[in-house]
């Protein structure tokens, strides 16, 4: 869908991919709400939007809380009337172990990645059926959600769960007629982000923010279900996904580090 003069909700915008879409979005003349808990940063890319043409406004706030998700939203439809794109983007993926990892950890890990987009998409899927218009919920997932990683066990389990409850969300929005609602998940590889940067997981194929970014619009204008990115680490995963299981686990430890 288009992505001029519109409404756009970016949740995690704040630093990384989510700061670099938005900035890429500024350019077209949208109304751009943030939201993050780093208020300081959520101020600067505030700035650079309203220096590139866009109007912004930001909410800082947990996406942990369910309150502040439904805040933001009802806020938003009481200034705009709508939301055309939403963007939910919040997450974290720091390397852990199945195998010493606490609880706490684990979870926290679910409760970032999977309820912030679940406290988002609620009041969002009820706010889009109410509009007429073509609008979309985007979620950023990972080339990650496929099959387990070293490494990577609490993140690809979270954004498996996201993953399988947004399918299941756009069988039934085209089940019960809601046409307009668009629900994508994008798929980034490995992206260049503070977030990620020597964390210890290998990075093979690495793309840069603003890379990701411009592949984050064409996904959107393209309206595709699915945007994965970059093409080689993707027909990677994809490939990976029909291996037999033993040959799969024998490639990715052959890149997991001995120690971690
Ligand atoms: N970098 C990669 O290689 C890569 C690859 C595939 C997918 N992704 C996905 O891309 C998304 C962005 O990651 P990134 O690499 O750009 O990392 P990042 O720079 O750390 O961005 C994460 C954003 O989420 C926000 N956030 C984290 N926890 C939050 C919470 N509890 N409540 C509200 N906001 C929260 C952060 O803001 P505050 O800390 O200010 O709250 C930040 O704005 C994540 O969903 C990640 O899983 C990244």
């Amino acid at each position: 869908m288009d992505y001029k003069n519109k409404v756009i909700l970016i949740t995690g915008a704040s630093s990384g991919i989510g700061r670099a879409t938005a900035l890429a979005l500024a350019k077209f003349q949208n109304k751009i709400i943030l939201t993050a808990r780093r208020e300081n940063l959520l101020q600067e890319v505030s700035k650079e939007i309203t220096k590139l043409g866009s109007d912004c406004i930001t909410f800082v706030g947990d996406g942990r809380d369910e309150s502040h998700a439904e805040f933001v939203i009802q806020e938003i439809v009481k200034k705009y009337g709508k939301i055309d794109i939403a963007l939910l983007n919040i997450g974290i993926g720091p390397p852990s172990n199945t195998l010493t990892s606490s609880a706490k950890t684990i979870l926290e890990c679910m409760n970032i990645n999977y309820s912030s987009l679940i406290n988002f998409y609620v009041p969002l899927m009820r706010q889009m059926k109410k509009q007429k218009e073509v609008c979309m919920i985007s979620h950023m997932n990972s080339l990650a959600t496929y099959f387990g990683i070293p490494m990577q066990g609490d993140y690809t389990a979270s954004k498996g769960a996201a993953r399988l409850f947004l399918e299941t969300a756009r069988m039934e929005l085209e089940h019960f007629g809601f046409k307009h609602i668009r629900i994508q998940t994008i798929h980034p590889g490995f992206v260049d982000t503070d977030a990620v940067k020597n964390d210890g997981i290998p990075a093979p194929n690495q793309i840069s923010e603003d890379e990701a970014a411009s592949l984050v619009l064409k996904g959107i204008k393209k309206e595709w279900k699915e945007n994965r990115f970059p093409f080689g680490t993707a027909l990677a995963t994809r490939i990976g996904r029909i291996v037999p299981l033993w040959l799969r686990t024998k490639i990715l430890l052959s890149e997991t580090p001995k120690n971690f």
